[in-house]
């Protein structure tokens, strides 16, 4: 039989600014899938990372389906009336539309799914991020499946020597999906030139080349091409399944401890680097730092396991110093230069409006 995993995530609104959902939006969310989970779940589990609710469900319907799409996005609208209730902030800050299509992707809220047939054992690792953007997964995602610095599996574990095929997005384009798929090891190097662009390209899954087998995918959704202006990041999921024919769950986070730099953070305009952090971490230096959270887990018959921390252990400790150190590093100059993200991202913002003015005023000398 096969399980569909959905991850899907929204800020309705959260306390004290840009922050973390109050105990009763959470209990709200969680009520709403309770509820309806008899009729459409196999399980399913409420948590959030920093601001943003995540909704992480298993059943049997496939991706895409539009009957677990509408209970995520009611879950959401639900959610939203608590916030409303409480006076949160940000109440029903990512459901940038009026009425449900069908899917909640365009809609506003971040979405990540994979259908497969369970291992015997079938380990995974949800990742969560909030203050950046989906753009942030290119390295760790890139480094994790293509680089035997961190995946010794590449070179150890025969099912991984075949190396894996990333379909990547270019998310500017809002015609449509517009995507290109590559394999590595041989296109390494073409991969390497896109991700390097982390808010024009983005990894939207991954493939083992060995059995064929979906091992990660990534929300893609990006709300300023939704908003046509700045509402909030888009605060990226993402889900991997690890070992055997994958990397290792210790190979798939190997990476994050780099805390390599990322959009985001105060504004959604700034570069910061990336902070690997306990469940349930709280906002807060420069509306940030933007972090990622990992939630490991099994899934069995449709049915999860507990979960583990799996950022909470002392190695991380060091790591969170070190992404401290290196956000300060870049915040002692402010916004200038690189310091602030490019014009590109900040073209949703105010910014616009005062360089227009600006420009009349500029004069050519004769
Ligand atoms: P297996 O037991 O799946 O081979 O795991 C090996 C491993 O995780 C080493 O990091
Ligand atoms: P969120 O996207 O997490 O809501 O943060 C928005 C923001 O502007 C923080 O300064
Ligand atoms: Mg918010
Ligand atoms: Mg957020």
């Amino acid at each position: 039989m096969k399980i569909t995993v959905s991850v899907i995530k929204a800020d309705v609104g959260s306390v004290g600014g840009h922050n973390r959902p109050s105990e009763k939006l959470l209990a709200s969310l969680h009520n709403h899938l309770k509820q309806n989970a008899q009729r459409l779940l196999k399980d399913f589990k409420v948590t959030f990372t920093g601001d943003d609710g995540c909704l992480l469900m298993s059943h049997t319907k496939g991706v895409d389906h539009p009957e677990i799409h509408k209970l995520a996005w009611e879950a959401f609208i639900e959610a939203t009336k608590v916030a409303k209730e409480q006076g949160l902030y940000g109440a029903g800050q990512d459901l940038l539309k009026d009425a449900f299509s069908g899917n909640v992707r365009g809609m506003g809220p971040g979405s990540c799914e994979m259908e497969f047939e369970e291992r015997p054992s079938e380990p995974l690792v949800l990742f969560a991020c909030d203050k950046t953007d989906p753009g942030a997964f290119n390295y760790p995602i890139f480094r994790g499946f293509a680089d035997p610095f961190h995946n010794a599996g590449l070179l150890l574990a025969p099912d991984m020597a075949v190396g894996f095929e990333f379909t990547i997005m270019d998310v500017n384009y809002t015609e449509g999906d517009r995507v290109i798929v590559l394999s590595t090891p041989e296109n390494y190097y073409d991969m390497a030139v896109l991700l390097r662009d982390p808010e024009h390209y983005v990894v939207e899954s991954v493939k083992a080349r060995s059995t064929g087998d979906v091992a990660a995918v990534v929300s893609t959704s990006r709300l300023h091409n939704i908003a046509g202006k700045y509402t909030g990041k888009d605060d990226p999921v993402a889900l991997v399944r690890t070992q055997k024919q994958f990397p290792s769950t210790g190979e798939i986070l190997s990476p994050y401890a780099t805390a390599h730099y990322v959009v985001g953070d105060n504004r959604g305009s700034h570069i910061v680097s990336l902070m690997p952090c306990k469940q349930n971490a709280i906002i807060s230096f420069f509306d940030g730092p933007a972090i990622v959270t990992a939630m490991g887990f099994c899934i069995h018959n449709g049915i999860f396991t507990e979960s583990v921390d799996l950022f909470d252990q002392p190695f991380w400790d060091m790591i969170r110093n070190k992404a401290a150190e290196k956000t300060m590093h870049i915040r002692d100059q402010g916004f200038f230069g690189a310091a602030m993200a490019p014009m590109e991202e900040l073209e949703y913002t105010g910014v616009v409006e005062r360089i227009k003015l600006l420009d009349k005023k500029f004069i050519i000398r004769k």
